[in-house]
């Protein structure tokens, strides 16, 4: 949701800050913004549409200016409008500031601004923070300044500017990553955050504050990831931190472990076709040095919680959005199929209000690609301020979700940019599964069990590529069906949740209303939507469900719906009764969720691709959703 991007250095700041803009624009995308700060004026360009229009826009300003802030949108107060995109200037003309998040109490502070004589030019709750800034500059006694730091990057002294910051955050009740400029302090540039992602650059005689890595990584792997109430100070070539209540922070110097050819498209038309076919090595990187050396079990080294603690926890709660919470489903079926121990799954966003009891014995989980999205932020702590001890799988390393956990696992697949998720998914899938069997291995599950449950999971990248190599078939069924203006996705028990999934994909990439059902449910109402019109994709895998599902295809097309079917090998179905077939590799059952993915993905990707949908940035959609 939004992303922002800041300069202080030597180099073109615009021309800094539209690079990492272009990196950033999946977090949003409505509006685009730049300014930079020249010979104590605020030179700016902004405008509704993405990047690339903003790009020629400074094209026609030859902004020269080395300390600079850009924003790219994704609307919360206010339209898609030139005058809402940020950056925004305060109506005194001496602050420019970036925000991602929502101010809450922003109508009341705008109404005692005005009372002030400050004015609005937009319908922004940005712009009253930036005139809250201004307001408290103007109120500071000019020359007014704190003592120095001495945390060894220091500054060496606070200023008037990040005095007049610090206190309009402190009247601001909301979430905010926040930079600001000011046009007396021509090489400074301040910056905050609350509960939305910011970090620090710290490059070769520049830095960059951004709302994720992907924006830096050009320019340095030297990262400091800012915490909530924190506030950053880049000024004379190094930076202070602080907190709100005005205490220093002894910054940590981290290393981006990924490169700047993971975060870009490579010879792939998308971001989310590139990461489809990166799936296989994603895999392996989520499972590498994770199984024990006798093969029948897996190991996680930041549970921090010892084989006994866990064998006291009788139930499992997972919470997550999206695409986590599909995931969330598959690994709830594995734990209660193969540990039998209970799992409750929640929405995040339902968990925070909604005050389930939960038992004592409980050990929650939150699992969250970006370790941004705010709902399930929120539900971790809701869950630890009951008391309760929280782990994340999470993918972004040095996220909020991931600092605030007591434990977790990271799924190292690398930066994902597509806004549909797709490597994250298969991995979470990965981990879920992985999850189960460390539980299960904690009880139950035998020895041999073990064994060849490892040598499964271990086998799940080849049988990925296996089905990858089915695309161009898959690339054909999606040309047949790319017309259609609804589909249902039906499946039952593991494959329920892909069932979801797939319908989740078809409908935000291509605009296609899809639902997704367990199979049998769908005789309870969903059939009223069956015709010709309707096609139903079918997860039919071998086993004991494979003829009940055989049935229900068999009501779809007596009413005649076109049915696209998802079978294993050694599967057959009725002659005639599926009009487009794709096989997967037979396999065991806590892999077979991770193969089912991959044709449903790729399915949804080349009927977007022929609906001449933009994949990768998918309307009103946004990646990482850091506002309620
Ligand atoms: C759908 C999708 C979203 C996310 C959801 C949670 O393709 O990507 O549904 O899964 O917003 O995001 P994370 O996992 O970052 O918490």
């Amino acid at each position: 949701m939004c992303g922002i991007v800041g300069y202080v250095g030597k180099q073109k700041a615009a021309t800094i800050i539209l690079e990492g803009l272009k990196r950033l624009e999946y977090r949003g995308y409505d509006s685009a913004g730049v300014c930079v700060l020249k010979d104590g004026r605020l030179e700016l360009a902004k405008k509704s549409g993405r990047v690339e229009v903003l790009v020629k826009e400074v094209a026609r300003h030859h902004f020269t200016g080395t300390t600079g802030i850009g924003h790219t949108r994704w609307a919360t107060h206010g339209g898609v409008t030139d005058a809402n995109a940020h950056p925004h200037i305060s109506s005194d003309g001496k602050f420019a500031l970036i925000h991602n998040g929502v101010i809450e109490n922003y109508s009341q502070i705008k109404t005692f601004l005005l009372s002030k004589g400050y004015g609005f030019q937009s319908e922004t709750d940005t712009e009253v923070l930036c005139n809250l800034i201004a307001y408290h500059y103007a109120k500071e006694p000019a020359g007014a300044s704190n003592p120095p730091h001495a945390n060894g990057h220091g500054t060496g002294s606070g200023s008037r500017f990040l005095e007049s910051v610090r206190k309009a955050l402190q009247h601001v009740e909301g979430t905010y990553g926040i930079a600001v400029l000011c046009v007396d302090c021509p090489t400074e540039l301040v910056a905050a955050r609350k509960a939305s992602p910011l970090l620090l650059g710290v490059g070769d005689g520049e830095h960059i504050i951004a709302s994720d890595a992907s924006a830096i990584i050009s320019r340095t792997q030297s990262v400091v990831y800012l915490k909530d109430g924190e506030i950053v100070h880049l000024a004379r070539g190094g930076f202070t931190i602080t907190t709100l209540e005005q205490e220093d922070v002894s910054p940590v110097v981290d290393k981006i472990t990924w490169s700047i050819s993971d975060a870009e498209k490579g010879n792939y038309a998308h971001f989310m076709e590139k990461e489809i076919f990166e799936q296989p090595i994603a895999l392996e990187n989520s499972m590498r040095g994770r199984f024990s050396e006798d093969g029948s079990t897996a190991n996680f080294g930041g549970l921090n919680l010892t084989a006994s603690e866990l064998r006291q926890i009788d139930r499992f709660m997972f919470c997550a959005c999206g695409t986590a919470w599909h995931a969330c489903l598959v690994t709830e079926h594995l734990i209660e199929r193969f540990a039998r121990l209970p799992v409750e799954v929640d929405y995040a966003s339902e968990f925070r209000y909604r005050n389930s009891p939960l038992d004592r014995n409980t050990l929650f989980f939150v699992m969250s690609q970006s370790g941004e999205t705010i709902d399930t932020l929120a539900a971790l702590r809701e869950a630890q301020r009951k008391g309760y001890r929280v782990l994340a799988i999470n993918n972004v390393v040095g996220s909020t979700i991931a600092r605030e956990a007591n434990g977790g696992i990271y799924q190292h697949v690398g930066p994902e940019i597509g806004v549909a998720s797709t490597k994250a998914f298969t991995s979470q899938l990965l981990i879920g599964a992985m999850v189960a069997l460390y539980i299960a291995r904690l009880r139950d599950m035998s020895f041999s069990d073990g064994v060849s449950y490892v040598s499964a999971l271990k086998g799940a990248p080849d049988l990925v590529r296996q089905v990858l190599k089915q695309a161009p078939e898959i690339k054909a069924i999606a040309k047949r069906f790319a017309r259609h203006a609804d589909f249902l996705f039906l499946g039952r028990l593991s494959l329920f949740p892909l069932a979801l999934e797939g319908a989740l994909k078809l409908k935000e990439i291509s605009y296609i209303h899809a639902e997704g059902y367990p199979a049998a449910e769908m005789k309870h109402g969903p059939i009223a939507l069956i015709s010709e019109e309707c096609p139903s994709v079918f997860f039919a895998p071998k086993g004991e469900i494979f003829n009940k599902v055989v049935s229900s295809m068999q009501e779809i097309k007596a009413r005649k719906g076109p049915v696209i079917a998802i079978i294993t090998e050694g599967c057959e179905l009725p002659p005639g009764l599926a009009d487009a077939v794709i096989t997967l590799p037979d396999c065991h059952e806590a892999v077979l969720p991770i193969v089912a993915a991959v044709p449903v993905q790729l399915l949804s990707y080349y009927i977007a691709v022929e609906r001449g949908c933009d994949v990768d940035k998918p309307r009103n959609l946004a990646k990482s959703v850091t506002v309620e």
